[in-house]
């Protein structure tokens, strides 16, 4: 720890943090080595600390930004709604207008339900899925990151240890006390091994009621998934009336419907957050109308009597719609360019500097490995001690070059940026390439 961090005021605020809050923090995500960073403000792409150092942020609170911090026409859509209240037990118009924007997006969306988070999201989509097909079982890849469901938490962060042979993959609790009824209720699959999959599948057919799956998991590496693994899990769900369950929480930033755009597939229900609530707590859940149904107190199918507090208030309602809106195509176009810049420039320095890395990622996201091959499962992009101390190093580097990242070595752009913050983030891996390479 150098003498400079010490007295920081970002150091102050966390030695008082760890007072009254379990590990100084109420999300795990923000620690980073040796203390987090506090935020003054942001504009743009920009974020200044609590000591003055500005950064461009890349991390984007977990890729949930889209246009950087105080949008000017998300701050003017909250700032009018603000003045005539917040949430009420009352429908809004925004409601509509915004359910209305969504579903125009991808043609699979026939109908949705508004939530207060992606793992709300996700939670409500397993429990329609359970609902609609009368079966208890989920199904999800090996180290897949779904939010905090207990479900979904099963084999989220296994490790050597407990993962199991590949060809039947332990199912491990995230957290201690998890009923084993919730874990004996998950199949956990390999990713990309599409005949492993479908063996583990077949095992539970008649249980299954949905196979969640991210097209690109975050911590499965962050590397789009093989198209063919992807229409092989897709028409064995058809095949046995499963319900196939997206998760483009993260993956929707990528295209105008979401990343699905790039597949050649439909999803029966699609889990959405993050992004869509323009910088404010929301999920959302969109699929098909007869599974959608089970949520209607007016139908015969209804099955799952479902409400939250916040869900569909109108400040995250104006505030995602004056995002969405212009999340355009030409603007989404103009961000994925701007990551395959990034990419590119990356990809180079990585030979250049002769660094044992690769990089993943589609749409406006990427991802710095310190492994010589990009993974294509979990286990692959796995991190072992000493990659986890180098990865730490890297981030830290990147942190002194000005460039605030995902602690997964992730990049998530927003559109302010330009071509030359990119370059200038180009450079900056370089450098600590180099210096990662010269402490080898
Ligand atoms: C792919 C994916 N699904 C679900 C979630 C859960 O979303 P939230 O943190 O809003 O509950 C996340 C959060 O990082 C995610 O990355």
């Amino acid at each position: 720890m150098s003498p400079q961090i010490q007295t920081s005021r970002s150091a102050e605020l966390f030695a008082r943090a760890l007072k009254s809050l379990p590990g100084g923090v109420s999300r795990n995500a923000v620690l980073r080595d040796p203390h987090p960073l506090y935020v003054d403000h942001g504009y743009g792409c920009r974020l200044v600390d609590v000591d003055g150092q500005t950064r461009i942020d890349c991390a984007n609170n977990m890729a949930a930004l889209v246009h950087g911090h105080a949008d000017p026409d998300m701050v003017r859509a909250v700032t009018a709604q603000l003045t005539k209240g917040t949430a009420f037990s009352m429908g809004t118009e925004a409601e509509i207008i915004y359910a209305e924007h969504l579903l125009s997006r991808n043609d699979s969306f026939e109908q949705l339900r508004f939530v207060n988070s992606g793992t709300e999201a996700l939670m409500v989509a397993i429990k329609a899925a359970r609902a609609f097909t009368g079966r208890p079982m989920i199904a999800k890849a090996e180290g897949a990151y779904h939010g905090a469901y207990d479900y979904v938490e099963v084999s989220q962060a296994p490790g050597p240890k407990t993962w199991g042979a590949p060809e039947q993959p332990q199912r491990v609790p995230l957290v201690a006390g998890t009923p084993a009824s919730a874990i004996n209720d998950v199949v956990v699959f390999p990713f990309n091994d599409t005949e492993r999959a479908i063996a583990l599948l077949d095992q539970h057919a008649d249980r299954l009621s949905c196979i969640v799956f991210d097209l690109m998991p975050h911590r499965v590496g962050l590397n789009p998934a093989d198209p063919v693994f992807v229409e092989a899990i897709r028409d064995w769900a058809t095949a046995h009336d499963v319900l196939f369950v997206l998760d483009e929480v993260i993956t929707f930033r990528s295209s105008f419907g979401g990343l699905k755009d790039s597949y050649n597939i439909r999803a029966d229900l699609t889990a959405l957050g993050k992004m869509i609530g323009g910088g404010f707590p929301i999920g959302a859940v969109a699929g098909r109308a007869d599974v959608m149904d089970v949520l209607n107190p007016g139908s015969k199918r209804y099955l799952f009597p479902h409400s939250g507090t916040f869900s569909a208030n109108p400040i995250c309602m104006v505030a995602g719609l004056a995002t969405m809106q212009k999340f355009d195509r030409p603007a989404i176009e103009r961000l994925n360019a701007l990551a395959r810049r990034a990419i590119t420039g990356i990809q180079d320095s990585i030979i250049a500097t002769g660094i044992a890395a690769s990089v993943t990622g589609a749409g406006s996201m990427l991802r710095v490995h310190l492994k010589p091959s990009a993974p294509r499962n979990y286990r692959e992009a796995y991190l072992s001690p000493e990659e986890n101390q180098r990865l730490k190093l890297l981030l830290e580097h990147m942190a002194d070059e000005g460039f605030l990242l995902i602690n997964s070595g992730s990049v998530a752009l927003s559109t302010p940026m330009t071509e030359a913050d990119i370059d200038a983030l180009v450079a900056a891996f370089r450098r600590c390439f180099m210096k990662l390479v010269s402490l080898a």
